[in-house]
């Protein structure tokens, strides 16, 4: 076999690095709060503001704070794409904007998350240590969305969901 391939491969996989640093993804740096955030919808004890704000805002509102390792491709790009995959599902920033079923539903989806351990992404966690959620803001986050998901159900005349739909 000639030694040469090896090394071809190296040099191969270096540009492939090089020419993937000129692609830098758009960045979500709009409002992260205005007049459609969930604060406008549900009361939000201020305990549960700052932990959804710290572990959740980076891909559910539309303002994410970038890591400097996210300019490094394909770093930034991975982040990138949860970032548009989590607000597609939830965007804290523009909750208001929802119907009040999705509001509630999503509020459900909330409290199975957290319940299930789900949320935050654990590749997230893995590197924004101060994001995992201690027990007691677990609590407080399902006290949360619960209370909230029902006010929002009573208030536009909405049916409880049954436990088989889910
Ligand atoms: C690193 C990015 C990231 C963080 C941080 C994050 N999420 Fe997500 N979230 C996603 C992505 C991506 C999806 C969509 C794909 C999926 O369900 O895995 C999602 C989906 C969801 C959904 C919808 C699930 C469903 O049933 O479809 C909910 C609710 C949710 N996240 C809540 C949260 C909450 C609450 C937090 C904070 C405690 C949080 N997320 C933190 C990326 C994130």
């Amino acid at each position: 076999m000639k030694a040469g391939l090896p090394k071809k491969v190296g040099i191969g996989l270096l540009v492939v690095l090089v020419v993937l640093q000129f692609f830098q993804p758009n960045k979500n740096q709009g409002e992260k709060l205005g007049q459609n955030d969930i604060y406008q919808v549900a009361m939000t004890p201020s305990l549960v503001q700052t932990a959804l704000e710290t572990s959740c805002f980076d891909c559910h509102s539309n303002s994410t704070v970038y890591p400097w390792y996210t300019r490094i491709q394909p770093i930034g790009l991975w982040m990138q794409y949860h970032v548009n995959e989590g607000k597609e599902e939830l965007n804290f920033s523009e909750f208001k904007t929802y119907t009040p079923k999705r509001q509630a539903h999503k509020l459900d989806e909330i409290v199975e998350m957290i319940e299930e351990d789900e949320m935050p992404l654990a590749s997230y966690t893995l590197i924004h240590k101060n994001a995992v959620l201690t027990e007691e803001q677990k609590v407080q986050i399902l006290e949360w969305a619960k209370a909230s998901a029902k006010e929002i159900r009573t208030k536009a005349n909405l049916p409880e969901p049954s436990a088989a739909a889910n």
